[in-house]
């Protein structure tokens, strides 16, 4: 783990959810299923981010400071940080919707400006935080026609994405809806497809399971695995559920005060609970068990999913029996 970007070790990521990434799932030598990275983190990173600092108006500190960092086609990156950390601040930045105080973004290699906005926003699509900043039409299949009718594109090509962006989200049928009569996952949901219908080669998505339900948040989950895998999208996604991470992330990058305090695996991260403590996070709940084990004294290896964490338990019985039988 590093402040710098060391390169990920490309079988770190873990499978979630199981049904999606089955066909690709492999056994790793921990045990436990893992997802094959599609990134390749080589050549010129689709995002970039250069000594970046954001001061709001009237404020008298940075709401980021000097951030660094770089993306690369393919990956999927967890942004943790709590509540103020400088998540959104920093995604705004990714496609222009804010202004640097100083330092730079660089889309593949070039410099978000005021001239190239429109463009960067054609390559970096944002979901925001809250659907209601984004989902303002009078119906579901206007609303997820502005983004591809603002692009120029023609009639009929309009009509295929809307199309395909609503089957993708699993929303077919629900074209004519208002979608102030939508509930808050489904409004996220046609949020994700408005994006998805520019076909934008990074989705940069802002908490997109808060205030979900638990299946609302799997299937955001798993609709974003899959835009990853099958159109190879690459992803950014801000969250405070740690819990999710291990499942989602090939790497992670922690935010704290508007600093980026840490960039790496998510085995490197949630193998530092100290640097998640002082972030104001902590480690997924699974983690959290071996760790009270570990302060009994037992010889156990921090774990960070539930199949990761059955297969410790399994080795830790399978020794101890082995040394019973010994007796
Ligand atoms: N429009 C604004 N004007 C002034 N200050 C702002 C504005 N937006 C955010 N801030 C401040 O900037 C800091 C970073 O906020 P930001 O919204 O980026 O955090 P976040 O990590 O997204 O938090 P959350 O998890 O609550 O969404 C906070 O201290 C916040 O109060
Ligand atoms: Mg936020």
């Amino acid at each position: 783990m590093s402040i710098s970007n060391s390169p990920p070790n490309s079988e770190e990521a873990a499978t979630f959810p199981k049904e999606i990434a089955s066909r690709e799932s492999q056994k790793s030598e921990k045990g436990f299923e893992r997802l094959g990275s599609i990134s390749e983190r080589s050549g010129i990173p689709v995002l970039e981010v250069r000594d970046l600092c954001h001061r709001y108006p009237h404020l008298d500190s940075n709401a980021l400071d000097k951030i660094n960092l770089k993306v690369f086609k393919g990956e999927r990156v967890a942004v943790l940080g709590a509540n103020g950390a400088g998540k959104s601040t920093l995604f705004k930045h990714l496609n222009g919707i804010l202004r640097p105080l100083s330092g730079e973004v660089l889309i593949k290699g070039e410099k978000v400006t005021k001239k190239n906005v429109r463009t960067c926003r054609e390559t970096v699509g944002i979901v925001f935080q809250d659907p209601d900043d984004q989902v303002l039409s009078p119906s579901v299949e206007e609303d997820i026609a502005f983004g591809p009718i603002n692009m120029g594109l023609s009639r009929s090509e309009v009509e295929t994405r809307v199309k395909e962006a609503l089957e993708m989200v699993g929303l077919t049928g629900f074209e004519e809806r208002a979608p102030h009569h939508l509930s808050g996952g489904q409004k996220k949901l046609v949020a994700i497809a408005g994006i998805l219908a520019m076909r934008p080669e990074v989705i940069v998505l802002d908490e997109p399971t808060a205030g979900l339900d638990p299946l609302s948040s799997t299937r955001v989950l798993e609709l974003i695995m899959k835009m990853n895998r099958e159109l190879g999208i690459t992803l950014l996604l801000s969250t405070h559920d740690v819990d999710v991470v291990p499942y989602f992330a090939e790497r992670v990058f922690v935010l704290h005060h508007g600093r980026l305090e840490a960039d790496g695996s998510p085995d490197e991260i949630f193998s530092d609970p100290e640097l998640l403590r002082k972030a104001h996070l902590r480690l997924p709940r699974v983690a959290e068990v071996f760790e009270m084990l570990q302060q009994k004294g037992l010889d156990v290896n921090i774990q960070i999913t539930a199949e990761a964490a059955r297969d410790e338990i399994l080795r830790i019985i399978g020794s101890r029996d082995q040394k019973v039988g010994m007796k």
